[in-house]
């Protein structure tokens, strides 16, 4: 059965670029990007592996620890990272599952076989530190990801987890967020929200975001 939001995410042993991992021991405390690729030494996903390890300092502010998947052994993951480092003028900076028998893959349904009959998706897994899984997002082989959007859902997932706040349509770091429905609590509302907040409707109370 394919995995939905809030279920855990599965623990796996598997080889990697860096050594073998145990998925969860490795995540330890921190929040988790797990995400797939079609294969080594194609060109969607040299991208985004080189943009990816560009943004280490922006997961490492946010308490996330990143890890690609591609169904290929690890040597040839280390070859593919070298391309990686020379074309994307970055040095990758975070491992790559070495999943040759598939077994990540099967465990998070990565293979699509009417897409595919042997690669994985552009699947992607945000994952939080009880190991639930928070998001998740299936792009097709030939769309690269917009990690702008990926680091912008887990600030709103941290905003929700840590502010009790929801974040509107497009909202962008900065804006005006909405306070979470259940949160009614008058003297618990001034607590949280010292600056204040607009009540256009019950159900619908706008706030300055909470940790600027
Ligand atoms: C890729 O880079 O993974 C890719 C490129 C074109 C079509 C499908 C996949």
């Amino acid at each position: 059965m394919s995995l939905r939001l809030g279920d855990t995410a599965p623990d796996f042993t598997q080889e990697s670029s860096e050594g073998p991992i145990s998925f969860h021991k490795w995540l330890g405390d921190s929040w988790g990007v797990l995400f797939s690729h079609p294969a080594d030494f194609t060109p969607v996903c040299t991208t985004e592996l080189g943009l990816t390890a560009k943004l280490k300092d922006e997961f490492a502010k946010r308490n996330v620890k990143v890890i690609a998947l591609s169904v290929d052994p690890v040597e040839s993951h280390k070859k593919w990272i070298n391309d990686i480092n020379e074309t994307q003028h970055t040095t990758v900076n975070f491992p790559i599952i070495a999943d040759a028998d598939r077994k990540v893959a099967n465990l998070y349904d990565m293979i699509h076989p009417n897409a595919s009959a042997t690669a994985t998706v552009r699947s992607l897994f945000v994952i939080d530190p009880k190991k639930v899984i928070r998001l998740i997002i299936t792009y097709p082989a030939s769309t690269g990801r917009n990690f702008d959007e990926v680091l912008r859902v887990i600030d709103s997932l941290q905003l929700t987890e840590y502010h009790s706040v929801a974040t509107p349509g497009n909202w962008k770091n900065g804006d005006d967020v909405v306070i979470v429905p259940s949160l009614q609590d008058p003297e618990v509302l001034k607590q949280k929200f010292p600056k204040g907040f607009k009540t256009l409707r019950p159900y619908l109370r706008m706030t300055p975001q909470p940790n600027r």
